[in-house]
């Protein structure tokens, strides 16, 4: 029920009709018995500051933002959280009563529960990481493994000058690469992310020589469309351990949750097979 006190949160993305979220959030805030209520916001491509402007001052207590609006985010909000800040991209802002706006980011806390719900015995401090790709998704990604304590993370992209742009941004700890050098960074990786928009493996164009990865190195897709994607499925065919994008997006609306309705999410909802269902799985 809808009450005069209803708190509002939504999602804002262009589009924003196959979001997961608000079948995530619901579902929680239904079973906390929270007086709120999660909604899709679908502004043009370029209306994007419209609506940001006209939340300031609180008419709804924030959003979670996705593509293509998560570098925009960042920019407008007067003030930002060191991971949003050197990830370059915001996928959370908070309208303050004030007329401030807060932009956080939840991608990599997510990216990182994700590893310690399904690859537990992994720590970020235990060796260099790969991650493929150098857009927004694979810079908040390093910006996550560099916070957790990684020593080295290598960047490897088809395009290697925006490996290097990366590597300027966040630090002597990133080490660029082109992918043919690939195998130079998976030989010595504890762990390897696909964070590129094209998905790796079988039939996708894009190949990793995967069994150059030592023993133990856990593999991570933050493609969930399947949830075991052809590139999840080459590492385990190798005996790797795997963690999925799936995992990574619940990990991400955990905390924004938190952010919007002040308590963490009730842990009795299985919001696991939610997203399998809404993903025909
Ligand atoms: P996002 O913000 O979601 O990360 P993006 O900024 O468009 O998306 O970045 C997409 C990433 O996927 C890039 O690293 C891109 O490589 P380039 O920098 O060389 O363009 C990578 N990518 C996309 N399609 C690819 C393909 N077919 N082969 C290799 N890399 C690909």
């Amino acid at each position: 029920m809808i009450t005069g006190k209803t708190v509002v949160a939504g999602v804002v993305g262009h589009p924003v009709s196959h979001s997961m979220s608000p079948r995530l959030h619901n579902a929680w805030l239904a079973a906390a018995g929270i007086d709120g209520v999660y909604v899709p916001f679908a502004p043009g491509a370029h209306g994007f500051q419209r609506l940001v402007e006209g939340f300031r001052g609180g008419a709804i207590r924030g959003v979670n933002v996705t593509l293509p609006f998560k570098e925009q985010a960042l920019k407008l909000a007067d003030r930002r959280t060191d991971l949003a800040e050197r990830a370059a991209a915001a996928n959370l802002l908070l309208f303050e009563p004030d007329g401030r706006i807060l932009a956080d980011n939840t991608d990599g806390v997510g990216l990182m529960r994700a590893f310690a719900l399904q690859a537990p015995k992994w720590s970020a401090d235990r060796g260099p990481v790969t991650v493929v790709g150098a857009g927004g998704a694979a810079r908040g990604a390093v910006a996550a493994l560099l916070a957790a304590g990684a020593p080295k993370v290598f960047v490897v992209n088809r395009t290697l000058e925006k490996a290097e742009a990366i590597a300027q941004a966040l630090g002597p700890q990133v080490k660029p690469l082109p992918l043919l050098h690939a195998v130079g960074a998976l030989r010595d990786s504890t762990a390897v992310i696909n964070a590129t928009s094209a998905g790796v493996g079988a039939g996708t164009g894009l190949d990793l020589p995967l069994e150059a990865t030592p023993d133990g190195c856990v593999v991570m897709d933050m493609f969930y469309k399947p949830v075991v994607t052809p590139f999840l499925e080459q590492a385990q065919g190798l005996g790797r351990p795997i963690v999925d994008g799936l995992q990574m997006l619940i990990g991400q609306a955990e905390p924004s949750f938190e952010a919007f309705f002040g308590a963490w999410p009730p842990a009795e909802v299985d919001v696991r097979a939610l997203a399998l269902e809404a993903i025909g799985q």
